[in-house]
């Protein structure tokens, strides 16, 4: 029996060894110590035995059994911290490592340059709002005092959808979109694109962008109109910026004017960026045409207006010290990230 019971203990203990998962150690705890487990069987047999030997045979079988029990529980322990050990490993940070490295953007130079205006604006009393950019002939033009065969017409070369629709020329269709909504008093810029049938050159493409700007309430004067793009400028280009408001025509205001401002790089003295002549033009501007307030049922003789347009394009060439216009267009991060 003693042999017996050391073969056992022996293959058990070879066979917990070699167990090589969880699984297989619990099928073997089965095979021995399980109901039908080889120890259990043999304590069966302990009631064929005659009395005086019960007691002997019961000791060992036991002690068989609790050293197979530690055998199991030994084993099970270091496959346990085993496992904890590769888990611990596999989960390990490096913190020593360089981080991964976020690409973050920034706006682009033509966004930046109309966030300046529009905050400029904003902190003045102004609305910023948006109109279409598919937009009807009668906003475009019509309503802005340029009928049909009107020469004003011809200097825009436009993209037509059709004889009513077209690429909007000039965001000065904005101004019409808000008179016609009949709230007075207007106080508005509008930024956004605009189409013309112009050849790719360094100052020119077919799409780029201006920025409107309207106002419309009672008592308004050229005085406020001066005043406000005076104000605009100096805090756009520098405290030391002079203004020339220079008499010009345009179909919707009169009196209507360019605006030229002393060039912010040279101070007047001329240099490459104002071409020697010390003044940049920088806007169309102009007392809203009381026809034009007429067609939007405002009636002039009560309310008056001013309006402006900038372009976009060329405040960020002259703001970045860009010379080619077709830089902000070709989207090359190694011109981009620069600004
Ligand atoms: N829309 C004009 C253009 O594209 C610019 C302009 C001039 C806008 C005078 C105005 C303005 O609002 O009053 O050439």
């Amino acid at each position: 029996m003693k042999e017996r019971l050391a073969k056992i203990k022996e293959e058990a203990a070879q066979k917990i060894q070699a167990a090589a998962s969880m699984d297989v150690l619990n099928e073997l705890k089965v095979a021995y110590l399980g109901k039908k487990g080889q120890i259990t069987e043999l304590m069966k047999g302990m009631k064929d035995l005659p009395a005086e030997e019960k007691p002997a045979f019961g000791q060992m079988v036991n002690a068989t059994r609790s050293e197979i029990e530690g055998f199991l529980e030994e084993m099970k322990n270091s496959m346990e911290e085993k496992l904890l050990d590769a888990k611990m490993k596999s989960e390990v940070i490096d913190v020593t490592l360089p981080g991964k490295k976020k690409e973050l953007g920034h706006d682009h130079p033509n966004n930046m340059i109309l966030k300046q205006v529009e905050e400029i604006f904003i902190g003045m009393g102004y609305e910023v709002v948006s109109g279409p950019e598919v937009e009807y002939d009668h906003y475009n033009f019509e309503a802005l005092n340029i009928p049909a065969n009107h020469p004003a017409k011809d200097e825009q070369d436009t993209f037509y959808i059709n004889s009513d629709i077209l690429l909007r020329t000039q965001t000065s269709s904005v101004q019409i979109r808000e008179m016609e909504k009949g709230v007075l008093p207007i106080k508005m810029i509008a930024p956004g694109r605009v189409f013309r049938a112009d050849e790719v050159d360094a100052t020119h493409s077919p799409s780029f962008h201006q920025i409107e700007g309207l106002v419309v309430d009672k008592g308004i004067t050229f005085a406020d109109l001066k005043g406000t793009l005076e104000e605009f400028c100096r805090r756009f280009f520098g405290e030391d910026t002079k203004t020339k408001f220079r008499p010009h025509h345009f179909p919707f205001t009169e009196p209507s004017a360019e605006v030229d401002v002393s060039c912010f790089k040279c101070h007047g003295k001329g240099c490459r960026f104002c071409k020697d002549e010390g003044w940049i033009e920088i806007l169309g501007c102009g007392m809203v045409h009381p026809h034009v307030l007429e067609m939007q049922g405002i009636d002039p003789t009560v309310y008056s207006g001013f309006a402006f347009g900038f372009g976009l394009e060329r405040l960020t060439l002259l703001k970045c010290e860009i010379d080619d216009m077709r830089l902000l267009y070709e989207n090359d991060l190694r011109f981009l990230k620069q600004f």
